[in-house]
């Protein structure tokens, strides 16, 4: 299905920019006098209100621009990039991040990566990438930076929004877009550790790690990432896995496994077929996971996330790694594993993952328990259509960024259409049903702690389903490319 943003596909690309143009930090600090005060008489009660301008806050706004809905996005950081902004406080990358998803699979559909980006480009390169996209459709002027969202209320005409140090103001509307890997987890082991216990998120550089004995708790994406890390400077290297996972390569055929995977999946390849043919591309480059020293997996590779790491089980047979069970206790300076062995270490990088939270709006607000909102397609409240979270979903297989675009351009449509005063009868109604399947089979085994987790052709097809049902309900929107009233002039103004 072509959708209107695909109409007016642009081949523009980081590339594109106009040579000798600054970093979007530097125009930022430049034109827009980040502290400056907001004009007292700025009146903001027919605008959106846009939170974080990571992949997803970018997106939105682009989306929003483009179909003349007039918005405000506020970024707690200096710059566009989200968790790609590193070193910044809340990026949880690691200086040697690179994508784990192919460019191809996570790109901007609007927007591809340039050309000479290898298929896995450093974070380096993605925030110039972003930062090229900002530039490219003019959002860096609507953007107010280090400027956090502390408050979001309803009212009776919207939402009241209160930003760090400053008065409420009031908006007819919220898109959430703040991120989902900034808010780190914590084992709560028995028992106190001496030695340096870190988060992933606080990991960066293997310099902490350089001569001592390490454990890495966790077997996700950042555990392996970080014991393989470890391997070149540290004594000794343990992770420590409490339930066995399927390891799968990086790489196949030459190819990122994502990309391959999509492909066949848009081929109309059932799970099953997929799911024998990843099983056996591990078995031929990973060997099978018991033989790694953590027992066999409960469930079969896709029930759960899946770990890619073709590293780990490199280092577990050069005997640089050694896989243990998860932690029972922390004794000091030594830790005893759930198998009763005791081991000391001098570091230990819990790499246990995030926990999805609003620390602004009160979560029954977002109709559900406390960092488990339950809205349709991840996305929309059931039954307000002035609150709504983009970015909230973890790919099973790739990457997200395009997803987050169709969600941005849905709800621009959505927005469009309510502006015009449409009758909306038919989404109220859809939004009210149960919640579609957008796992089609993918990470079943463990829904609490996967409930985000997508298939990412099958949540596009929906998402570009709906858009398409938008534009024959009410036509193609008018693309508009004036910005509406920026922030920027605003604080001009003032
Ligand atoms: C180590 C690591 C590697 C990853 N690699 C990949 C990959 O290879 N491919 C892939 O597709 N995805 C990857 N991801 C997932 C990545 O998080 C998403 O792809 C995407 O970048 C998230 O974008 P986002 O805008 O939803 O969130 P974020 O990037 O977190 O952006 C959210 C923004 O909101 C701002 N914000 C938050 N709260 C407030 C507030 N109260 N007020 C104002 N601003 C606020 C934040 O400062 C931030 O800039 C990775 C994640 C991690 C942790
Ligand atoms: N290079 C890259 O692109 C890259 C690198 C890193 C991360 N990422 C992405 O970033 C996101 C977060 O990844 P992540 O690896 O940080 O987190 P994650 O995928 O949530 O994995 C967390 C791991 O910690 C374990 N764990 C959680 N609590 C624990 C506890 N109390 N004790 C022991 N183990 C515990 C989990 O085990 P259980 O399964 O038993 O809960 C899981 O193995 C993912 O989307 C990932 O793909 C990408």
């Amino acid at each position: 299905m072509e959708v209107a943003a695909q109409n007016c596909r642009s081949k523009a690309s980081v590339g594109s920019v106009r040579s000798g143009e600054q970093t979007g930090l530097g125009q930022q600090s430049d034109r827009n006098g980040i502290l400056a005060p907001m004009n007292r008489h700025d009146d903001t009660s027919s605008k959106y209100c846009v939170i974080g301008a990571g992949a997803a806050g970018l997106t939105v706004c682009r989306a929003l621009r483009q179909h003349g809905i007039p918005f405000d996005c506020y970024e707690r950081e200096h710059d566009v990039g989200g968790i790609f902004l590193y070193g910044q406080p809340n990026s949880s990358l690691y200086q040697s991040t690179h994508l784990l998803s192919s460019k191809s699979t996570t790109e901007y559909p609007d927007f591809p990566m340039p050309a000479d980006y290898p298929p896995c480009p450093h974070h380096s390169l993605v925030l110039e990438y972003f930062r090229s996209y900002a530039r490219h459709f003019q959002l860096y002027d609507q953007i107010r930076f280090q400027t956090g969202v502390e408050q979001l209320i309803p009212s009776s005409t919207g939402w009241s929004v209160r930003l760090a140090g400053e008065r409420a103001r009031s908006y007819r509307g919220v898109v959430i877009a703040n991120g989902h890997y900034w808010d780190p987890v914590w084992p709560d082991f028995r028992g106190k550790f001496s030695g340096t216990l870190l988060h992933s998120k606080q990991y960066k550089t293997p310099d902490v790690l350089l001569g001592k004995r390490v454990l890495v708790i966790g077997a996700g994406n950042s555990a392996c990432d970080i014991a393989a890390e470890a391997v070149s400077v540290a004594k000794r290297v343990v992770l420590s896995i409490r339930r066995p996972v399927h390891f799968l390569p990086k790489l196949s055929f030459g190819k990122t496994g994502d990309a391959t995977a999509q492909q066949l999946i848009r081929w109309g390849m059932p799970l099953w077929m997929l799911r024998i043919l990843s099983e056996l591309g591990a078995r031929v480059i990973n060997g099978r996971p018991q033989d790694l020293g953590m027992g066999v997996p409960d469930h079969r590779i896709f029930e759960s996330s899946v770990t890619v790491s073709t590293l780990v089980p490199y280092h577990v047979r050069h005997g640089d790694i050694t896989i243990k069970p998860g932690v029972d206790e922390l004794e000091g300076s030594s830790v005893r594993f759930a198998d009763g062995s005791t081991e000391p270490f001098d570091v230990i990088v819990c790499a246990t993952g995030f926990r999805v939270s609003f620390p602004f709006i009160d979560h029954r607000e977002l109709n559900g328990p406390a960092g488990s909102p339950r809205l349709y397609l991840h996305q929309f409240h059931p039954h307000r259509n002035d609150l709504s979270v983009v970015g909230l979903f973890q790919s099973a297989t790739g990457g997200h960024w395009g997803l987050m675009h169709y969600q941005a351009q849905l709800l621009a449509r959505l927005l469009a259409a309510q502006a015009a005063g449409a009758n909306l009868d038919w989404f109220d109604r859809l939004r009210n049903q149960t919640a579609p399947d957008l796992k089609g089979g993918f990470a079943t085994h463990d829904s609490e702690r996967h409930q985000y987790i997508v298939e990412p052709v099958r949540f596009e097809r929906h998402l570009t389903r709906l858009i398409g049902e938008f534009d024959r309900r009410y036509g193609q929107p008018a693309v508009t490319s004036a910005p509406s009233a920026p922030l920027a002039a605003q604080r001009n103004a003032a």
